[in-house]
């Protein structure tokens, strides 16, 4: 049914229009880590400043943009909808100058986002609500994810959907511009899904509304208000947030800075905490509380993480965290804080394997649906290096003894950069060398990785 044809596109894999190849990195038991390292942009915060940059009349201007290969897919598919999107390398920030609420062309080709769940879900948001057609892939990892989440609300407001397999990319997308606003309660608690319905709700007269079970990440909703339109968040009956958007602002042109990414930092944050001795600062940390479970777990299990210089920047919250190493002990998740920290589980193992005592998380039925099935991969992970742990159906214990753990095992990644990520941190940490079978996909949300450790006292390297 689809045509695959190349776009202006990042390169994606796994079966993808350009396949790249995988590199297998390891990262050797570390000493104590020291020095000042500065987080990489949000990416969540940097897709959004590009959309909404897009949607707006009139110059956006971005700074501390993450280039990750998820946000320059964003990109790629922004300009082949009409925007300008241009970086200006020497004045450090990208320019975008954006084509207004429903006034994007139809995309000459297919949109291929690579490995980004973020710029498929949002985007569908933005194509159902022009009239065209449009088609969108991406890697082996996104061609697994459920779509369908976001397929149905935008259906119920007049799009149309088509995917070879049930619900899942590659999908046309056959939009409207007579959308109808609606009411709609979200079965999970998703973000990308809120964002997708608000975003569609722009271009739709009247007023659109999402009712979150539990609070998610409120960045689409704050840039929103930055670029002009009304949006109205209040609790829901029943429990859970209301968030309503008035359709057809005209959004203008805004200037943004872009706070450093608590996703990323995560990384540095438990390395520091698990490595006893160590003295690490990460500066630029965003703070939003819809993003800082990881940092409340981490403190309840003893992390010593002090923060510094806490400012508001583009009206999101940011600190420079300084974190101490050593004596972390078990401690038990519960499952309301999973919106807060869903990025953040597998990290969140690493220094659980490295902690005195059983930590417990409950709630995670959303990993099975991120960029691998998180759980399994981290499971799998945790086994290979001899770390003793129980998965259930959306649930893991690992349990810590307090001493470095074994390691010496080679991770499958299963195109996720967070799982890559976070078993090189443990690599750190452990007796022996931790190997991943592929870093390639570090680069989708924190380019520079395995230097900036190495800033720090790290050695990550290709194996
Ligand atoms: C994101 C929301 C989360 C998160 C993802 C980024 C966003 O996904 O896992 O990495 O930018 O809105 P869900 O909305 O599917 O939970």
């Amino acid at each position: 049914m689809l045509e695959h044809g190349f776009c202006n596109r990042p390169p994606s894999r796994e079966e993808s229009l350009s396949p790249k190849s995988p590199t297998k990195l390891v990262a050797r038991p570390a000493g104590r880590l020291q020095g000042r390292v500065r987080a990489p942009g949000d990416k969540s915060i940097s897709h959004r400043a590009l959309m909404l940059g897009a949607m707006a009349l009139g110059e956006t201007t971005v700074r501390g943009l993450l280039e990750g290969e998820d946000v320059l897919a964003t990109a790629a598919a922004l300009r082949a909808l009409g925007a300008e999107v241009v970086h200006e390398r020497q004045a450090g920030l990208w320019r975008v100058r954006g084509f207004g609420v429903g006034g994007g062309r139809e995309p000459a080709d297919v949109l291929d986002l690579g490995n980004s769940g973020t710029s498929a879900r949002l985007l569908a948001g933005i194509l159902a609500s022009h009239r065209f057609t449009s088609f969108m892939t991406g890697d082996g990892s996104l061609r697994r994810r459920p779509m369908q989440r976001v397929i149905d609300p935008l259906s119920r407001m007049g799009a149309r959907f088509e995917s070879r397999d049930g619900g899942r990319m590659p999908l046309a997308i056959i939009g409207s511009d007579e959308m109808v606003p609606i009411e709609y309660r979200l079965p999970v608690a998703s973000a990308q899904v809120k964002s997708a319905i608000l975003l569609a709700g722009l271009n739709t007269a009247g007023e659109t509304t999402v009712i979150e079970p539990e609070a998610t990440r409120d960045h689409t909703e704050r840039m929103l208000r930055h670029f002009g339109a009304e949006v109205r968040a209040a609790a829901a009956d029943g429990g859970g947030k209301r968030i309503t958007v008035v359709g057809w602002p005209e959004l203008e042109g805004r200037d943004i800075v872009v706070p450093g990414d608590p996703s990323s930092a995560a990384f540095a944050v438990v390395a520091a905490a698990i490595r006893p001795g160590s003295d690490v600062t990460v500066e630029n940390v965003g703070v939003n509380p819809l993003r800082a479970g990881l940092y409340q777990t981490l403190r309840e299990m003893g992390a010593d993480i002090a923060v510094d210089n806490a400012r508001e920047i583009g009206g999101e919250p940011v600190a420079d965290l300084r974190i101490k190493g050593g004596g972390l002990k078990g401690v038990e998740v519960p499952a309301e804080r999973a919106p807060t920290m869903i990025d953040e589980y597998p990290i969140l193992a690493v220094a659980a394997a490295c902690a005195q005592g059983a930590t417990r998380m409950l709630g995670l039925a959303e990993l099975r649906a991120k960029e691998s099935d998180r759980l399994a991969s981290v499971s799998a992970g945790l086994r290979v290096n001899g770390v003793a742990h129980e998965m259930g159906a959306a649930d893991l214990v690992v349990h810590g003894t307090g001493a470095p753990p074994l390691g010496g095992g080679l991770v499958e990644t299963h195109l996720d950069h967070r799982i890559a990520m976070s078993f090189l941190v443990l690599g750190l940490a452990a007796r022996e060398p931790v190997a991943v079978d592929d870093g390639s996909p570090i680069d989708t949300s924190f380019p520079g990785f395995a230097e900036l450790m190495g800033g720090l006292g790290a050695t990550i390297e290709a194996a």
